[in-house]
This record gives C-alpha cells, structure tokens and sequence, in this order.
C-alpha cells in the first residue's frame, strides 16, 4: 500500500537501490563504482603495493570471491560479528551453502593446503580483490570493498611479524601517507587464553547487572570481544577486567618483547595497546593495526597478525603464520585528502582524419604508431578538421596526426606538435614520424607527483 510505502521510504526501509519508483537500476548500496577519474590513484596504489610486496618476497596469490560457508565459520569463527551478522552466504543451485569472502586469510590458507604449497618450506603470499561484508554502509565502510592481504605461512616469528610491519610503515612511506600510527599487542596462546578467558566470565558474572545485550549474549562464548565493546556505559567495568597480558606465558612474552625490540630497531615507532584484540577468532600472540586520525570512525588503514593454529585447524600440517591486509578504497580516501594525486594518462598522439580514404589510412597509421609503443588516440565519429583539433588539444595529447586526401595520396601523415609555441609540421611516413615522437620525449616526468 502507497502509505506503508511512503513511511518505509522515509525510515529508509527502500534505498535508492531498490526503490520500486526508480527508472534507472542502481548499484547495489554500499558497492561502488569506481570511474576513470577515480583509477589513476588506485593504479598508483596498486602497482606501489605490488612492487613492494614483490621486493619483499612475497607472490602473488588469486583465489575464488566464493568459498564454502563453513571455511569462514570455522576460520573465522562461529561468534564473530562477520560470521554472525556480516556474510553474504546464499545457497547454491545444488544446495551447497556458499559465502562471498569476507576477508582473505581464510581462502589463501584454504588454497595452499589444497596445492600444498608448504612442501619445500615457508611460503610469503599476497592477493588483492574484493571483500563483502554486511556492514552500514558509511565512508570508508563499505558492503563491497578492496584489500590486499599479505600472509607468511611457516615461519615462527617475530622476525617475520616485525618485517611485516615494517613492510607496511614502508608503504605508507612510498605513497606518501602521514598520519598513519601503529598499535600493538600480544594476544598471547591458546592456553593463557583460555586461563584469562576463565577469569574474565568469572570477572563479567560477578558484575552481570551492569553487562549490555551484547557482552551477556557473548558472556561464555565469546567474553574476549567484549573487551572490544564501543559501548560508553561499559568502559570502566571493562578498564577494570582482568588484563590478558599478566597471563602470558614466557615464550609469548620473549616473542612480543623480540619484536618491539626490532620495530625500536628498525626505527617503526609504536603504541602497545593491551585493549587491542581483533574480530577474528584465528589470532594468537601478535595482533596490530595501522589507523590514522583522519576518516572519523572509520581509521583503521590495515589490521593483521599471528595464527599459528589456523593451518592446522584447516587440516593442513601445523604451520606457523602471520599476515595482514588493509582496506584499499581507506588509503585512496587518505591519498585523496592528502592531495596526493594519480596522474591520468595522456596520449602521445591524437590522430585527425578526414577526406576520401582518410579513415583508412589513419587506421594503419594508428596501428604502426602503436607497434612503435606509442599512445595513440585515434579520432572516431568524424567532423571537421577544426572541431577534431579542438579535440586533439583537449586530449592533452603532444602530437596531432593529421590524415586528409594530400597524406593518403602520398602514403604520407602530417606531424603537428600540439605544445610548442612555434610548431612546425612536418610531412613524413607513418615510420619515421614514430621515430620523431618517440625522439622527441621528454625524459619522463616523475609518474605521480604530490
Ligand atoms: P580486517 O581488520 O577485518 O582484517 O580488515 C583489514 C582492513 O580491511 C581494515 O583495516 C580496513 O582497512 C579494511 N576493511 C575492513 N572492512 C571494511 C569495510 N567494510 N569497508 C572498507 N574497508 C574495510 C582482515 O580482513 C584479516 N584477514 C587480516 C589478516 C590477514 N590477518 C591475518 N592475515
């Protein structure tokens, strides 16, 4: 009914998305489109990320957007905000329960056990590609959104917990983010956990009249998050909790001390924060965060940690891991307010035809041009030869090629340089008018400037 309608519109029960009144269908809420103006800063973070990663050592890894459920229930874990109330999961056309990712670790881990890929030693792996997650859509939070991850599997740390951080200050570094601070800590193994885990019901029972929903339905599942809670009225019963760190044991103790000892080394400058715990059941010891200050709630850039258990857990031979992934449409907004800008690219040459044959002839001249490694913009659509030099101006091409009936003729293109104050145009062969563009390249100007 129109008025049940209305009011469902106005309490935002329809989005723009599904709205039964508009004409136009719209992207799913929370999914975005990124348009070209938007991709040379993703292009610049991509290939920054890729080759650094790269010169870490660590391989890229591509592995499917869709897994079994139960992967993520058991990896993640059963009492987690993402299994309980983020997946998309959906049934398949057989009846198989599946789930878009929500993260990565899960699905790399999945895929070097099926491959075997620990069979000659630790592996360092990256991917890159898009989560899901049913989050409230909100800047920097989104239902579709970008991570690269980085996972080293085999190795026991805190050497390679240490790189990886220091990978990541590095990054910031390269693209030139400030702002970005570390926060540490050690979640310490199973068995302190469990210890703590113990004292904290006992701790959240002997104070259950002042639990929320929230920490009294997790009360014997899942105590640990509520030390996580963003509730106000929570916090000082939770300052008040038995802290996590005086039950570690010795071992854990030296891995976490070893590690801030190589961060202060490598001059990664660092908070402890004891609070810190994370949203996914598979840490142990080491958990960290990169956050900033600069996009309100939603600042932390990248998140990460150890999960000795998870190899293991998933079937595989116990292998110990570290890993991490950041949010990539954070740092773009982070880059974007800092004004640092991705350069668009522009074309060499923009190619202006008209006149008998000319459109042939511009086709084989743009192709030669290109096999020279040259940017071509080939005019399409026809129009006159002033309305397609404006065009060629506009393009921010360097060179005009000019194809009339006189050029098809001879076998011939015109040169025109398009940024110079006193141009001269030039007749030649497709040819050697490549070998006098490519000639005439400036060295190249640095490929993305602040
Ligand atoms: P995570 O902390 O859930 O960790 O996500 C890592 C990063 O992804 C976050 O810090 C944030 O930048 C970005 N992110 C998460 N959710 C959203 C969202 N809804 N919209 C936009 N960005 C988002 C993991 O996913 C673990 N798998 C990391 C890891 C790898 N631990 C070990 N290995």
């Amino acid at each position: 009914d129109i008025v049940g309608r209305r009011h469902a519109r106005r309490s935002g029960k329809y989005n723009k998305t599904i709205s039964p009144m508009s004409k136009t269908i719209q992207a799913i809420r929370g999914m975005n489109d990124i348009l070209p103006e938007e991709t040379p800063l993703w292009h610049f973070v991509e290939e920054t990320v890729r080759e650094l990663f790269g010169n870490y050592g660590y391989g890229n890894i591509r592995f499917p957007i869709v897994e079994e459920t139960r992967l993520f229930n058991r990896s993640i874990g059963e009492v987690t905000d993402i299994v309980e109330k983020e997946m998309y999961t959906f049934a398949d056309r057989n009846g198989d329960s599946l789930t878009l990712r929500p993260e990565g670790t899960a699905g790399c881990v999945r895929a070097v056990l099926q491959h075997n890929l620990l069979y000659d030693g630790a592996k360092k792996l990256y991917y890159e590609g898009p989560m899901f997650r049913y989050e409230r859509p909100q800047k920097g939070r989104y239902r579709q959104f970008h991570q690269f991850g980085a996972e080293a599997l085999g190795y026991a740390g805190p050497d390679i917990d240490a790189e990886q951080i220091v990978m990541l200050g590095r990054l910031w570094k390269t693209l030139g983010l400030t702002d970005v601070e570390l926060y540490i800590n050690s979640i310490g193994d199973q068995e302190a956990r469990a210890r703590h885990r113990d004292e904290l019901v006992r701790y959240f029972e002997a104070h259950h009249a002042d639990l929320d929903d929230d920490a009294r339905r997790r009360l014997h599942t899942n105590p640990l998050r509520t030390l996580d809670t963003k509730n106000p009225a929570m916090q000082s019963l939770v300052e008040g909790a038995p802290k996590l760190a005086d039950y570690l044991n010795d071992d854990a103790r030296a891995h976490f001390e070893e590690l801030q000892a190589l961060l202060g080394a490598a001059d990664v400058a660092f908070h402890v924060n004891p609070r810190l715990v994370r949203g996914f059941d598979y840490y142990n010891r080491t958990v960290f965060e990169w956050v900033t200050t600069k996009l309100g709630a939603q600042g932390t850039v990248a998140g990460g940690g150890r999960y000795d258990g998870l190899v293991e857990q998933l079937g595989g031979k116990p292998a110990p891991a570290c890993g991490f992934a950041f949010g990539t449409e954070r740092l773009v907004l982070l880059l974007r307010e800092q004004q640092v800008m991705g350069l668009s690219p522009t074309p060499d040459v923009y190619l202006v035809h008209a006149g008998v044959g000319a459109a042939a002839g511009a086709m084989q001249a743009a192709e030669t041009l290109r096999g020279a490694g040259l940017a071509v913009h080939m005019h399409l659509g026809g129009g006159s030869f002033k309305s397609q030099m404006k065009k060629a101006d506009a393009s921010g091409a360097h060179f005009a090629i000019i194809i009339g009936e006189d050029e098809v003729a001879t076998r011939q293109v015109s040169v025109k340089p398009l940024r110079e104050t006193v141009a001269t145009q030039l007749r030649l062969s497709a040819t050697d008018a490549a070998r006098h563009i490519l000639g005439s390249r400036l060295p190249a100007a640095p490929k993305h400037s602040k």
